[in-house]
């Protein structure tokens, strides 16, 4: 291991905070690090490994892509792309797509297709509505979106056109709606701010306010998209359609992606007005169209639903037994485990022990999220590794 550790303090940029484990590979919901040691994967990639390691779906359309055409400019039609946007469309309420390479790029992309919506319906409107908490990316710009601190402070002054109002409060949105709003910006559910869901009717009221106020819903999915919560796409199970919606992470089970996409009305965009080398590339495209296609003709939302309802039932009965567990939430394959104090750490520590991964989510809470392919055996045998590190913990 220890090289490696090495070189990443001699070469690479100290941006994460990492776990002293390298990963040399990965089959289904497990990776194996460098000395041949198994471990469970409850992280994903950070949600991202949809179908799990190096499933045959996703290999097999990238070996056949990387063998026909690996790139080409978006000047030309490419087939994987278009099948691509087509079954998004067919499997989504949205009608154009735009694909990208992350998720930073997509919601960025949504804010600037909500700006030009502003310029050619609204009078010129450019602010957009986002919430405290949230997360949508690491530009300078949706580091401004994104509604926490801590991202912010080091990069002022931030770009402007972005009002963080509080999660969960609708007269918040509703008061800072005003002449220069264009669109309001949300996460169905919170990812990276704690795994926050969204009140009764809050997602609902959210839409009649923009609908009524004639603005538009961008709806950040990149986390809660591709049944991470037990459906496709998480708006489903709020009853509401997102004007705009982003998507990356497991869209292409951990080939780097990205896609905005959006109702006809308000997709804006003309021809130059926005572009990307990268954005759509055949590999990438290939790989989504894989992991989608797998999804949707193998039941993998419903094992979604399922796993995550065993898994959060299982988290909820370790509640009962740990006093120090004082909370459990999600939604899906999404769930969190919060505690009365910063354990998060030590607790992380112990399952990587044990043999499973899980991830930090604060420094009082842990986040599970593992591919949606997988099975009761190993939910179980993640619980039981957990049961074992809350056991030997003080809380
Ligand atoms: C909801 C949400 N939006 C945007 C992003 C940014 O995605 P990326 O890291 O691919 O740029 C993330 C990443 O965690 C996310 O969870």
């Amino acid at each position: 291991m220890n090289n490696w550790q090495e070189l990443e303090n001699k070469y690479y940029m100290p941006t994460f905070k990492r776990v002293p484990v390298t990963l040399v590979k990965g089959q289904g919901a497990r990776v194996w690090d460098e000395n041949g040691r198994k471990y469970l994967d409850f992280v994903a990639g950070w949600a991202v490994n949809s179908l799990g390691h190096c499933h045959p779906a996703v290999v097999a359309a990238v070996t056949e892509q990387v063998k026909t055409l690996i790139h080409t400019s978006n000047s030309y039609y490419t087939i994987p792309q278009l099948k691509l946007a087509e079954l998004l469309v067919h499997n989504s309420c949205l009608d154009k797509v735009f694909l990208c390479n992350s998720g930073a790029e997509a919601t960025e992309g949504a804010v600037k297709l909500a700006r030009r919506y502003g310029h050619l319906h609204l009078g010129g409107a450019y602010e957009v509505i986002t919430t405290i908490g949230s997360f949508h990316g690491r530009t300078l710009a949706m580091v401004s979106a994104s509604g926490q601190s801590k991202f912010q402070q080091p990069y002022i002054p931030l770009p402007s056109g972005f009002v963080n109002v509080e999660y969960n409060n609708i007269e918040a949105i509703e008061k800072a709606i005003n002449g220069k709003t264009c669109a309001v910006m949300l996460e169905p559910v919170q990812g990276e701010g704690g795994v926050n869901l969204p009140d009764d009717n809050y997602l609902k009221r959210v839409q009649e306010l923009c609908r009524q106020k004639v603005i538009l819903l961008i709806l950040d999915e990149i986390q809660t998209g591709i049944s991470r919560t037990g459906s496709l796409f998480a708006y489903e199970q709020y009853g509401v359609e997102p004007d705009i919606m982003t998507l990356a992470k497991g869209l292409a089970s951990g080939i780097p992606i990205g896609a905005i996409l959006a109702k006809d009305g308000a997709s804006v965009f003309a021809a130059g007005e926005h572009g990307s080398t990268f954005g759509g590339n055949p590999v990438a495209c290939a790989a989504g169209y894989a992991t989608l296609k797998f999804i949707i003709n193998n039941g993998t939302t419903e094992n979604a639903r399922q796993m995550g309802q065993h898994l959060a039932a299982g988290l909820k009965s370790l509640k009962q037994r740990f006093k120090f567990v004082t909370d459990v939430r999600g939604l899906g394959l999404l769930q969190a485990m919060e505690f009365s104090s910063d354990i998060a750490q030590s607790l992380m520590i112990a399952c990587l022990n044990g043999g499973l991964l899980v991830n930090k989510l604060k420094d009082n809470a842990l986040r599970f999220m593992p591919p949606l392919i997988i099975g009761k055996d190993e939910v179980d045998e993640a619980l039981g590794i957990l049961d074992k590190a809350l056991s030997n913990t003080k809380g």
